[in-house]
């Protein structure tokens, strides 16, 4: 099965992707912006693993998106993106976009 999962650079995320490569078979498609949110650290057991594939992609771009769902077909999604804590006060409508 071929997963696609947004905000796996996050720390759900990468718990799920680290998850998911040492407990199944799946290929993960981990689309992450890499904001300041994302942990450098957080897929280091991933990063080079041949069943995670990672995108770097804003998910409020419509077209990368499509792209990117046009090149992988994966079989489901899994949203974790988030923006969280101080971006709140600032960027109130790209919180109220990307996490839903
Ligand atoms: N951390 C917790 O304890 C916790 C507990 C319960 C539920 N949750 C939920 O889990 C989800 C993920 O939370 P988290 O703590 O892993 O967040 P996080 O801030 O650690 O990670 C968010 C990730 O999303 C990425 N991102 C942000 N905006 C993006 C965009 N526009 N396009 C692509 N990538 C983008 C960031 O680069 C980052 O890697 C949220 O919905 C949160 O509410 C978290």
């Amino acid at each position: 099965m071929k997963l696609l999962l947004t905000g796996g650079r996050g720390v759900i995320g990468s718990a799920v992707i680290r998850h998911v490569i040492r407990k199944t078979d799946h290929v993960v498609v981990n689309v992450d912006e890499m904001t300041c949110a994302a942990a450098e650290d957080a897929l280091e057991e991933a990063r080079q693993h041949p069943r995670h594939i990672l995108e770097r992609a804003d998910i409020t771009d419509a077209s990368a998106m499509r792209q990117i769902f046009e090149t992988h077909r994966q079989d489901s999604v899994m949203h974790l993106v988030a923006r969280a804590g101080g971006y709140a006060g600032q960027r109130l409508g790209t919180c109220a976009r990307v996490d839903v």
